[in-house]
């Protein structure tokens, strides 16, 4: 979960806009309506450079980068590792963006049912 948070929020950081103070915006939320199992929805927001969302399915590809790398350093496998991370507990990672406005990541992870501990019976 460190991981994913780390790439996430680091992103939204290293693609600022060069005049704009970035502002990054977390949030959390759960849906149950026509969902099931319920889950949690959470939202990484920036008001970065953002990207074209026609190369949305490239992000998530190891060493694909939509930016330059003298521009911005990284080496395009942040968002890869991230969907790993994401698909190993069963969730969904995705994202909407519009050039030069910013960019928004939903990761959705499913609300497995917590089960109950058994008393101890001394
Ligand atoms: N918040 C964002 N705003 C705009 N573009 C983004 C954002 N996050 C990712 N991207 C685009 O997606 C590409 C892939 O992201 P990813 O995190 O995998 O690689 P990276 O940050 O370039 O390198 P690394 O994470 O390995 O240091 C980025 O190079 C960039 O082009
Ligand atoms: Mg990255």
């Amino acid at each position: 979960m460190r991981q994913l948070f780390q790439n996430l929020i680091g992103n939204a950081l290293k693609f600022h806009r060069p005049d704009v103070p970035p502002l990054i915006q977390v949030t959390a939320h759960i849906v149950t309506k026509n969902v099931k199992p319920k889950e949690y929805v959470i939202e990484i927001t920036d008001n970065g450079v953002g990207f074209d969302e026609k190369y949305l399915d490239r992000i998530f590809a190891v060493f694909q980068r939509l930016h330059g790398r003298d521009q911005y350093e990284g080496t395009g496998i942040g968002l890869a590792v991230c969907r790993k991370i994401v698909e190993r507990h069963n969730g969904t990672i995705t994202a909407t963006s519009t050039p030069g406005k910013g960019s928004k990541f939903i990761v959705t992870f499913p609300i497995k049912a917590i089960k109950q501990e058994k008393p101890y019976d001394n």
